[in-house]
C-alpha cells in the first residue's frame, strides 16, 4: 500500500504533508482541525479508482484468510491509503458489523425501511474500533510507544485493547464517576494506565492536551484524523449492503462530533469516485442537556459554538465542547440534514424499544431512534423514505442504566411525564422467587392473563 495521502485544514483548505501535521492535529494558522485528502483523487479521471473494481475486489477479499482483507476497515484500504506498509496493521477483526432491519419500530412509526447499522458489534463493542484501527497503526508504524486519549469511555476500551494488541502502552483519562463500568473495565482489562480525573469530559480534554505537549505521547483523540479514515468505513459497508444504494436518510449521535463527519466523509468520496450516485441527509442527534450543536445551529447558525456544561444519564455524549463541530456543522449542510435534542426520557423509551427488537444498544444510541421520530413528527423525514439509524455502542457497555430503567429507578416522575405509560409498557423487571415449580408456573400464567 502506497502512502498517498496529504492533509486539508477543514478551516483555511491549506494542505501541508503529513511529516507536517502538528501533534495536536490542528492548523497552526487557524487553529482548525485537518482531514485526509487525497490528492490522485482529484486530479484526470483516469488517475481514480474505478469503481466496479473496487466493488468487486472488496467483496472478494471477504473470502480471503489474510487478517487485513477480514477486517471491515482494511477490506476497503483503496480508501484509506494511510501507511506505509500494510504489514503494520493492527487489527482485531473489526467492522462488517450487520445492518439489522427494525420491523416493530418501522410499523409504529408507519415507515416503509426502517434499519440500525450495529456499530457496536465491533471487538470492543462500539464504532470507535474501526477508527481506531486505523490510527494506532500509524502511531506503530511512526514509532510511538505511547497512546493516549480523554474519553467518555468507549474510545478508552477500543484503544486499550488496540494498544495491548500492538504491544504498546496506553494512557487513558476519564472523567471520574461518569463512564460506564462496562467500558471502564475493559480499559483495565486491556491493561491500560486508567486515570480518574476530578472533572468532566471536557475537562479530561484540556488536561490532555498539556500532556502530549510535554510528553511523547500519541494523541488518539478523534481530532486525530487518521481516526476519521477508520470511521468512514461503515459508509462503505452501508452501501455495499444495501446493493450500492444509500439509504435517503442516517442518524447518528453526536457527541465530540467526529462520527458525523467521518461518515459524511464516507459517503461523499464514494459519492466522488461514482460508487454511489447520491449521499443521504446525515442528522445528528444530541441529548437536551448536552446539546451545543443544537444550539450553535439555533443561535449562531453554525457559525460558532458556546460550551455548554452536560448533562446527561447517555454518558457517552456527556460532551459540552465538542472538537469537531465545525466539521459536523460542513456535513449537515453538505447533505441537507438535520440536527434535533431529545430528552432523558424519550432516550430511555427508543433504548427500550431496540431492545424489545432482540438488538438492544447504549443509551447514547438510542438517541438516533428518539430523533428519527421527531423528525418524523416534522415532516423532515417522510414516511416512504428510507432510513438507517447508527447505533455506535453494544447494550452491555452500561448494564446498570438498563436495569434501572426496568426497575423503574432509572428517570423522575417529571421526566418521565408524557411517555411514562409507554415506558411501563416496556419495563421487564425481574422477580425473585423461592426454587419451586409451583411458583414458577403462576408467574407464567399471570403474564400470560
Ligand atoms: N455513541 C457512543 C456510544 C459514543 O461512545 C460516542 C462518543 C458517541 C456516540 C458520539 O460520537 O463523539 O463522534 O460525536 N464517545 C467518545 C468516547 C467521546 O470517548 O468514547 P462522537
Amino acid at each position: 500500500m502506497m502512502e498517498i495521502h496529504q492533509f486539508r485544514c477543514t478551516g483555511c483548505s491549506a494542505i501541508i504533508a503529513p511529516e507536517a501535521l502538528a501533534g495536536n492535529f490542528r492548523c497552526p494558522d487557524c487553529r482548525d482541525l485537518y482531514e485526509v485528502f487525497y490528492p490522485g483523487w482529484h486530479g484526470q479521471r483516469h488517475t481514480r479508482p474505478n469503481p466496479s473494481a473496487l466493488r468487486w475486489l472488496w467483496r472478494e477479499r471477504r473470502t480471503s484468510l489474510a487478517a487485513a482483507d477480514r477486517s471491515g476497515v482494511w477490506r476497503f484500504r483503496e480508501m484509506l491509503s494511510i501507511l506505509r506498509d500494510d504489514a503494520g496493521i493492527v487489527t482485531l477483526g473489526e467492522g462488517n458489523t450487520p445492518l439489522y432491519d427494525l420491523p416493530r419500530a418501522a410499523q409504529r412509526l408507519g415507515l416503509a425501511r426502517l434499519s440500525a447499522k450495529h456499530q457496536g458489534m465491533n471487538p470492543t463493542g462500539s464504532f470507535k474500533d474501526t477508527g481506531m484501527t486505523a490510527a494506532l497503526s500509524v502511531a506503530r508504524e511512526r514509532g510511538f510507544t505511547w497512546v493516549a486519549c480523554a474519553s467518555t469511555g468507549n474510545t478508552s476500551a477500543a484503544m486499550a485493547a488496540y494498544a495491548a494488541r500492538a504491544g504498546m502502552r496506553s494512557l487513558v483519562l476519564l472523567p471520574q464517576g461518569k463512564i460506564a463500568w462496562g467500558k471502564l473495565a475493559q480499559a483495565m482489562d486491556y491493561g491500560a494506565l486508567t486515570l480518574q480525573l476530578r472533572t468532566d469530559f471536557d475537562g479530561c480534554v484540556r488536561v490532555l492536551a498539556e500532556v502530549v505537549q510535554r510528553a511523547p505521547v500519541y494523541l488518539l483523540n478523534s481530532v486525530n484524523p487518521y481516526r476519521i479514515e477508520g470511521q468512514k468505513t461503515p459508509a462503505l459497508e452501508i452501501a455495499e449492503q444495501m446493493e450500492w444504494e444509500v439509504p435517503d436518510h442516517l442518524i447518528v449521535p453526536g457527541g465530540n462530533l467526529a462520527n458525523s463527519s467521518a461518515l459524511g466523509k464516507g459517503f461523499l468520496e464514494m459519492q466522488h469516485l461514482g460508487l454511489t450516485t447520491r449521499v443521504p441527509k446525515i442528522s445528528v442527534v444530541q441529548a437536551e442537556g448536552a446539546n451545543p450543536l443544537v444550539r450553535s445551529l439555533q443561535e449562531f447558525g453554525g457559525e460558532r459554538i458556546e460550551p455548554v456544561e452536560a448533562h446527561t444519564r447517555a454518558s457517552a455524549i456527556r460532551i459540552g465542547n465538542p472538537a469537531s463541530w465545525r466539521k459536523a456543522v460542513r456535513v449537515l449542510h453538505q447533505t441537507g440534514g438535520f440536527v434535533e435534542q431529545v430528552s432523558e426520557a424519550e432516550i430511555a423509551l427508543a433504548k427500550a424499544e431496540i431492545g424489545a427488537e432482540g438488538i438492544g444498544c447504549e443509551p447514547a444510541s438510542a438517541v438516533t431512534l428518539a430523533g428519527l421520530k421527531k423528525l418524523l413528527e416534522q415532516g423532515k423525514i417522510a414516511r416512504d423514505e428510507s432510513v438507517v439509524l447508527v447505533l455506535t455502542g453494544h447494550t452491555l457497555k452500561d448494564p446498570d442504566y438498563t436495569i434501572h430503567f426496568h426497575r423503574g429507578d432509572l428517570l423522575t416522575k417529571e421526566e418521565s411525564g408524557p411517555v411514562s405509560s409507554q415506558i411501563d409498557s416496556l419495563r421487564r423487571n425481574t422477580i425473585e422467587l423461592d426454587a419451586d415449580a409451583d411458583q414458577v408456573l403462576r408467574e407464567l400464567e399471570r403474564v400470560n392473563q
